[in-house]
């Protein structure tokens, strides 16, 4: 089996991939700090809950308690880096044409089924890949940009709900867009936890390609037919 190094992520992809990691984890953190100061969300029914999101241990053990104005502070700072980094990375993936390979495509959401499948190993054999990522990605990827927008958007709304009350007005008033930016956090976290699992499945060379930008690829050494004796 011969092997080949091929060019796999741009840089430019690259950086805005990595810089999104650690800044997405800091809105997640802080944005728990100023969630733990109206901490009401749960679902249930009546006065019943059968999920509060975060009981008082889960607060005491990473220190989330009474951090209210620190919290803020940071998320207000970082969520200019989310946006521009975010931002950035729309606009090179559509001037470099790199969104062809990011969107859904006629076709996917069906073929993302059975990649879910294949997956899963109840299908045995996976549909086949059109470009860089098969389809599963594309709707995943595509999905991660709609809610990004949808974070920032939800987040401007209950930033500044009076001077941008028609933002508010927009996601169906303050508390809807609350909600929604909360929804949107926990989406980022299933994403990640799936991603990794992914990512973890797909190995070391694919993994190493997000860094290095470059994938090794194994090719099977052509079989020369013998010419036929005279
Ligand atoms: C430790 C954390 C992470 C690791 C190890 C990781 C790893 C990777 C790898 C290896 C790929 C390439 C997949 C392939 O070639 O098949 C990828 C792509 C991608 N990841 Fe992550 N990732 C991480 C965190 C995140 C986070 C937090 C997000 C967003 C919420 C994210 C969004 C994406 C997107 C949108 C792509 C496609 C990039 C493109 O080609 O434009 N990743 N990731």
């Amino acid at each position: 089996m011969k092997k080949e190094i091929i060019k796999k992520h741009p840089l430019a992809i690259r950086w805005f991939h990595w810089v999104n990691f650690p800044v997405l984890g800091i809105m997640i953190w802080s944005g728990l700090l100023i969630y733990w100061a109206n901490d009401v969300y749960r679902i249930g029914f009546g006065d019943t809950t059968l999920i509060k999101f975060f009981p008082k241990s889960f607060y005491d053990t990473f220190k989330i308690n009474g951090r209210l104005s620190e919290g803020m502070a940071y998320h207000f700072l970082f969520m200019w880096l989310f946006f521009l980094n975010g931002i950035a990375y729309v606009l090179y993936t559509i001037f470099s044409g790199e969104w062809r390979d990011l969107v859904p495509i006629k076709g996917s959401f069906k073929r993302s089924w059975q990649v879910l499948l294949h997956d899963l190993h109840i299908r045995k054999t996976a549909p086949p890949i059109t470009g860089k990522y098969n389809d599963a990605q594309r709707i995943a990827y595509t999905a991660i940009i709609v809610m990004g927008i949808g974070s920032i958007l939800t987040g401007l709304a209950i930033y500044k709900p009076v001077q941008l009350e028609w933002l508010c007005w927009i996601f169906g008033g303050y508390k809807m867009a609350r909600i929604i930016h909360f929804i949107l956090t926990i989406g980022y976290v299933l994403f990640f936890l799936v991603h990794i699992a992914q990512v973890i499945r797909a190995g070391w060379n694919n993994f190493r390609a997000m860094i290095t930008g470059f994938e090794v690829k194994k090719i099977k050494e052509e079989t020369v037919a013998e010419e036929p004796k005279k």
